[in-house]
């Protein structure tokens, strides 16, 4: 079952018009929110930076937060699994093409939900590989936006190459990477680009960010070069599908010792655990709606 424009629907009658200017010029922006034994995690955090995105593209926010909130939790309640990834798209709407907005067209909206994979037990004991590339994407990175043929084209590389990522790099700095966003520790010290037009504000940065001032881990924003990274002594991508990812060879060199970090290891247990808390709390109250954490 999924939605579409106010209906549920099963997926093969879900149809769009062909002028919808996602269709046609992605003009649209996304979420995806990860729920886990149908809870979901950080859905304000999550609506937060929809609202944010569609304001920053003038697109018309069609639901108040609490709509959006019951239409997501219909859409989980209506599929057969626990875990699931939440996907939920907002468009322009269909017109006569014309780059320059439409006057009257009706926002699109579409959700899905598929089963959640996160990486498996043995994949983060054993740590991914990556390769860089330059970030040659537009400077809006903070828009959550669906035009994503520069990061499938970035994410193509690593895929080709057998690797969970692709790390990116503007003007020898650290950006993100094609669908999460990137930490490395040195030191001791997590460290992270500061939030801005470069990056995606990801909500799991936000809950890394959080656990780590609330265990005393020390943790600085800072512009990171590409030679630190290269020589940091851990790597990590986070994402809401991803979690909190170690990243153990960069390029074909290792990175550290070649073996998940302590850090990352630390890091990855109060992930867990705080991701139960959630859950346990998230008990749905009188209004069908989970309780967040
Ligand atoms: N990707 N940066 C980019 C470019 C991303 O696409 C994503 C998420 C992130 C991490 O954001 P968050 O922690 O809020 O998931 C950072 C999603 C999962 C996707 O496109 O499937």
């Amino acid at each position: 079952m999924v939605f579409l424009n106010g209906k549920f629907l099963p997926v093969e009658d879900a149809k769009v018009s062909v002028l919808d200017r996602g269709f046609i010029f992605g003009d649209g922006v996304y979420e995806v929110v990860p729920a886990y034994s149908r809870v979901p995690f950080r859905l304000d955090e999550h609506l937060a930076r929809l609202e944010r995105s569609l304001s920053e593209t003038a697109i018309r926010n069609p639901y108040a937060r609490a709509q959006w909130r019951d239409f997501i939790l219909r859409v989980i309640d209506a599929q057969p699994f626990e875990d699931q990834a939440v996907y939920f798209q907002v468009t322009r709407g269909a017109a006569r093409r014309d780059h320059a907005f439409p006057k009257n067209a009706e926002p699109t909206v579409f959700m899905m939900s598929n089963p959640l994979v996160n990486p498996p037990q043995e994949q983060v004991q054993k740590g991914g590989a990556a390769v860089s590339a330059q970030d040659n994407r537009w400077l809006r990175c903070d828009i959550k936006s669906i035009s994503l043929i520069g990061n499938c084209l970035l994410r193509q590389l690593s895929a080709e190459a057998g690797g969970a990522e692709t790390i990116l790099f503007r003007d020898a700095r650290l950006t993100e990477a094609s669908a999460s966003n990137v930490f490395i520790v040195k030191r001791g010290v997590i460290q992270s680009p500061p939030k801005g037009n470069l990056i995606l504000p990801g909500i799991t940065y936000d809950v890394v960010v959080e656990l780590a001032a609330a265990n005393r881990m020390p943790l600085q924003f800072r512009e990171i070069t590409e030679a630190e990274v290269r020589g940091a002594d851990e790597l990590w991508v986070t994402s809401s599908s991803k979690e909190v990812f170690p990243i153990i060879e960069l390029d074909g060199k290792k990175i550290g010792d070649g073996r998940p970090g302590p850090v990352f290891l630390r890091m990855y247990q109060l992930y867990q655990e705080f991701k139960q808390k959630v859950m346990r709390a998230g008990l749905r109250d009188s209004h069908g709606e989970a309780v967040s954490a």
